[in-house]
């Protein structure tokens, strides 16, 4: 590249790039073209390296020319990518077809969880029998969770409910607990309603859903994690009666006309007397299988409210009774729909949750 031909070969440079420009017919060609004219080494570019080479009373005419070349190239490159891009739409639109009879890719739809559908079904049975929905912690005091329904500090009761403690610093006989039940909302919910009117407490007639924590082995019909539906119905005159049709109502809306229940004993601190709720296994029909054990399923316990917890709550026991339950939502969802594990419900294995 000599300094006396310069600007003569700069219009070379530039014709050879227009020229090979001309004949380009895809976008491919036109990518190369671009590193070959206008990348680092390409000629134009050389002569931008090599400026300071040339006699500096040459220098700006050179520079300036280098210059009008490489945006003489860069435009027509610009103009010929759009050609190239036209044409290539043309060419498919020309060419490609367009099946419109196809059928569209399926929208995958998200669905309830089984043990969401179960709860708003249990809210509606309930609602339908005068139940209000009433929400209570899922982290409670020892004092809530045990004490008020009637768990004495080391009673022996306390074993039947592994506990997670919350580590909350030294509360002596008061520490935080996960609860283990639904029912320290029967409290809560007694107190709430009876601080309205002390003298004379209105009826209470709530349902009371939620989490609930225990440090279990797993099985077939146990997980650490579970949730409740507590039941509860305080007023004048409720009576053991009440609370076996309200339970043998239920099972009939859940699970049809025909369902065998029983109620067995059992013993609870806080009811007096206290029983078991089971229904028919709906695997082996009362033959007995490794889901339910004896050919039932319990789903849960229930009583007559206590006298210690009515006075907790804030209700006189002279004047007022009340009954009060705790089912297993996934223990009715198994039952509802056959299903024999209840630790699937929170795998969130979708070849399970698509079936519901
Ligand atoms: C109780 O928790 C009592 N609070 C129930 C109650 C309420 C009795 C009111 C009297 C009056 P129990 O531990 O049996 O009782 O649990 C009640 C139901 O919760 C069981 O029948 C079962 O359906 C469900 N359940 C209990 N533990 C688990 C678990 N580990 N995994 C899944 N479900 C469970």
């Amino acid at each position: 590249m000599s300094e006396a031909n310069i600007l003569q070969e700069l219009e070379q440079i530039k014709q050879a790039g227009l020229d090979a420009l001309a004949s380009l017919e895809n976008e491919e060609a036109l990518q190369a073209w671009r590193t070959a004219h206008l990348g680092r080494s390409a000629p134009v570019m050389q002569v931008f390296q090599k400026l300071g080479t040339f006699d500096a009373t040459l220098r700006p005419q050179v520079g300036q020319a280098a210059n009008q070349v490489k945006v003489a190239l860069e435009g027509a490159f610009n103009t010929c990518s759009e050609t190239i891009t036209a044409k290539a739409l043309a060419h498919a639109l020309a060419n490609e077809k367009l099946d419109v009879s196809l059928p569209g890719r399926p929208i995958a739809h998200g669905r309830l969880h089984p043990d969401t559908q179960i709860l708003r079904e249990l809210y509606r049975v309930f609602g339908e029998m005068g139940f209000q929905v009433y929400r209570s912690r899922e982290v409670e005091t020892d004092e809530y969770n045990f004490q008020m329904l009637n768990f004495a500090v080391g009673h022996p009761a306390r074993d039947m409910q592994d506990t997670y403690f919350v580590d909350a610093g030294e509360r002596g006989d008061n520490p935080i607990v996960m609860r283990t039940h639904t029912s320290p909302g029967q409290v809560h919910a007694m107190q709430e309603a009876s601080a309205t009117n002390p003298q004379n407490p209105p009826p209470v007639r709530i349902v009371l859903p939620g989490m609930c924590y225990r440090y279990e082995q797993t099985d077939a019909r146990h997980e650490t994690q579970f949730d409740q539906i507590e039941g509860i119905a305080v007023g004048p005159g409720i009576t053991f009666t009440n609370l076996k049709a309200t339970l043998s109502d239920l099972a009939r809306r859940l699970f049809g006309q025909e369902v065998r229940t029983r109620f067995r004993a059992s013993y609870f601190p806080f009811t007096e007397p206290s029983a078991e709720f089971d229904v028919e296994c709906f695997l082996c029909h009362g033959e007995g299988c490794p889901v339910c054990g004896g050919g039932w399923l319990e789903i849960g316990g229930c009583g007559m409210v206590h006298p210690n917890v009515l006075r907790n709550g804030g209700y006189d026991p002279e004047r007022y009774s009340g009954f009060a339950f705790g089912l297993g939502p996934q223990r009715i969802a198994m039952l509802r729909y056959g299903i024999n594990d209840i630790r699937y419900f929170w795998e969130n294995d979708a070849r399970f949750l698509e079936q519901f």
